[in-house]
């Protein structure tokens, strides 16, 4: 049996893919390592956390000593890396917070790696990144896997760091790593900081929906569900030591997202005017103008497409989030509330 670690599958990208490797590898072990930060849930998991080939392990990434214990305990054949601070207005908010889990936790992990897989070709150091490592595009250029690298938010230089350290490890230690770099992530059980869950909650409640600046910033959106099925065929297929670009090829602007979200919401519910709730705030600093992505020919010759239209996936996900109204009491907690104040209260005057 193959025993596989998904750091961070507790967060909103792990949990889809925790589910999915469970009910698709019959053979596998999947062990989830996460320390439920703000961000990770354990309701998230609850229908697969009683699975026999789940195990669910409360563990800081950048603690050495507990993932040294856990290695002794589970020894993985191959890891997928989730586990991260993953917000950009937080990271300019607390950019150590990015340091310690985004730089730190991936390099714990790869001594791990350094000292347990010696000469093993068998494994798989599999790290889960962003375009966002890439910088912004000017209009009609896209990212491929040959772009360079240029960070612009703690957020996306913490991540472009702890790409440069698994590249670093495969080079100088020979651990088989594979890297992959994806678009805007929506659809169920996403944080309600980012973008879309955001909007959808203040569709719910009637409140200000705050769009940064004008709007004119350009997002390229996929479904999660397509994002976790090309990471498990990687996983499987993908060249080792190779780079991958995962995206649906849906770039939009903001204020078409949230417009279309708002027009989505009141055919749903028969509220109207919703557009009226969209306001314009201050912009985020230093805020990134445009992504877009190139997918990787090899991950379509490997026979991967999105499936989910992005209109489609849209309409789901707020159907999601309106019959799952105790989920999102129950995750925005104090710690948000706080969070939410600290962003929003100047921006809203709320
Ligand atoms: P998320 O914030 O929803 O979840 C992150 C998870 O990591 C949470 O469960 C949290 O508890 C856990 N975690 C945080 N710090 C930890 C630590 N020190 N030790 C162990 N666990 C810790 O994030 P997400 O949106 O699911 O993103 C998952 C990964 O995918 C991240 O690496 C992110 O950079 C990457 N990614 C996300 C997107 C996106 O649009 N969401 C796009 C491309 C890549
Ligand atoms: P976000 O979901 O935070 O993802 P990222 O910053 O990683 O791309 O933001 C998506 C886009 O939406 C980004 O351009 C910032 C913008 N945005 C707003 O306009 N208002 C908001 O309240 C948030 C959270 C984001």
């Amino acid at each position: 049996m193959k025993r596989v670690w998904v750091t961070g599958g507790a967060g909103f990208i792990g949990n889809h893919l925790v589910r999915y490797l469970l009910h698709t590898k019959e053979a596998w072990e999947i062990h989830t390592i996460d320390a439920l930060t703000y961000a990770g849930n354990l309701e998230n998991l609850a229908d697969v956390l009683p699975h026999p080939r789940h195990k669910f392990h409360k563990v800081d990434v950048a603690d050495r000593e507990a993932i040294q214990n856990l290695w002794e305990k589970a020894p993985p054949d191959a890891i997928l890396h989730l586990a991260a601070e993953s917000h950009v207005d937080r990271s300019i908010l607390s950019p150590l917070d990015f340091v310690h889990t985004n730089v730190l936790g991936t390099v714990t992990l790869l001594e791990m790696a350094r000292i347990h897989w010696k000469g093993r070709s068998d494994v798989l150091f599999y790290q889960v990144s962003t375009d966002e490592v890439y910088g912004s595009l000017a209009e009609g250029e896209f990212f491929t896997e040959g772009s360079p690298y240029d960070p612009r938010s703690p957020y996306s230089a913490s991540k472009a760091a702890a790409d440069h350290f698994v590249r670093a490890y495969g080079h100088t230690y020979g651990i088989p790593f594979l890297i992959s770099n994806c678009g805007n992530n929506y659809g169920p059980y996403q944080f309600p900081e980012k973008l879309i869950p955001l909007t959808i909650t203040h569709l719910i409640e009637r409140k200000p929906i705050p769009v940064y600046g004008k709007g004119e910033n350009v997002r390229d959106w996929i479904h999660v569900e397509d994002h976790v099925r090309a990471i498990a065929l990687l996983l499987e297929k993908g060249k080792v030591g190779h780079t991958y670009l995962i995206g649906a090829e849906s770039p939009r602007r903001n204020i078409e997202i949230v417009q279309l979200l708002c027009d989505l919401y009141d055919e749903i519910t028969g509220e109207t005017c919703s557009r009226s709730l969209i306001t314009f705030v201050k912009d985020r600093p230093g805020h990134d103008l445009r992504y877009a992505i190139k997918p990787s020919p090899h991950l379509k010759a490997l026979g991967w497409r999105p499936q989910i239209p992005l209109e489609e996936g849209l309409r789901q996900t707020i159907h999601w989030y309106l019959s799952h109204k105790e989920w999102l009491d129950s995750v925005r907690s104090g710690e948000y509330q706080r969070y939410y104040e600290l962003q929003y209260r100047e921006r809203l005057g709320s």
